[in-house]
């Protein structure tokens, strides 16, 4: 299946209307991802990357990095504005780019299989759930699930805003989606709240709002021993 918005998303990417796009590496994902205490060199599979300069963070980390993007626009941007020179080939319904220890998988988020992202230990999400429509947002965890292994991590980012009448304990806490989303397969740890003022974009007269941004961790319930087991997986990816 393919989102409704991928039209959109292109033409904004081509219209260079990308305000979502942060010029400096994520603040809460420098301070945060430690505490995922992930094995030296895990691999990391940022969905939706865009062109983040988180994926250049998390390559210094000593991480590799399989990014997937919709928009060759974007893909592009990232490796020219880091003066990187990557190769380029067709793997199935992607186009692979790849520099150093960041490969950037070029297509549709909803036709990924396994097979071509290779082996995952953790997810960085920062605007990839939140960026789809919420009806969209269940297909996108259950194929996040279909191509992950069970004991793939999860390190999320969320900007969430307060429901009307809601308590302010419920407001700081885990939100009912991801609760709905993702509690099955995984322990929840809401790491960092913080309540940041910024303008309402639903607004054009500057008035600020209060929204609570989000650190998560996720850890799989069940699936060490699946991995174990199941041996190194080879990818597109993967091999050179
Ligand atoms: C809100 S942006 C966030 C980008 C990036 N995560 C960041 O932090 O800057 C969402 C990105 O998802 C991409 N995107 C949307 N739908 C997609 C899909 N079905 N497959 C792959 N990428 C998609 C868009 O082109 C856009 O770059």
């Amino acid at each position: 299946m393919s989102s409704r918005d991928n039209a959109l998303w292109q033409q904004c990417w081509r219209d260079r209307q990308t305000d979502f796009h942060q010029q400096e590496v994520n603040r809460f994902l420098t301070r945060f991802w430690q505490g995922l205490e992930l094995a030296q060199g895990s691999r990391v599979f940022v969905p939706l990357c865009g062109k983040s300069l988180d994926m250049i963070w998390l390559a210094q980390q000593g991480h590799e990095v399989v990014g997937l993007e919709l928009s060759p626009v974007a893909v592009r941007a990232f490796f020219r504005e880091n003066h990187m020179q990557p190769s380029r080939r067709k793997v199935g319904r992607f186009t692979l780019w790849r520099a150093g220890k960041i490969s950037i998988l070029c297509g549709d988020y909803f036709s990924a299989g396994r097979a071509d992202l290779g082996e995952i230990d953790v997810v960085y999400d920062r605007a990839a759930l939140t960026a789809l429509p919420e009806d969209i947002r269940r297909l996108y965890v259950a194929h996040l699930k279909l191509i992950l292994p069970a004991a793939c991590k999860m390190f999320l980012l969320t900007v969430e805003d307060a429901d009307k009448g809601e308590t302010r304990e419920v407001t700081l806490g885990p939100s009912a989606e991801v609760i709905a989303l993702y509690s099955e397969a995984f322990g929840i740890e809401l790491a960092h709240v913080e309540s940041i003022l910024e303008p309402d974009p639903d607004r054009g007269d500057g008035i600020a709002r209060c929204s609570e941004h989000k650190v998560y961790r996720l850890i799989p319930k069940q699936g060490c021993q699946e991995q174990h087991e199941a041996g190194p997986r080879t990818s597109a990816v993967c091999n050179n």
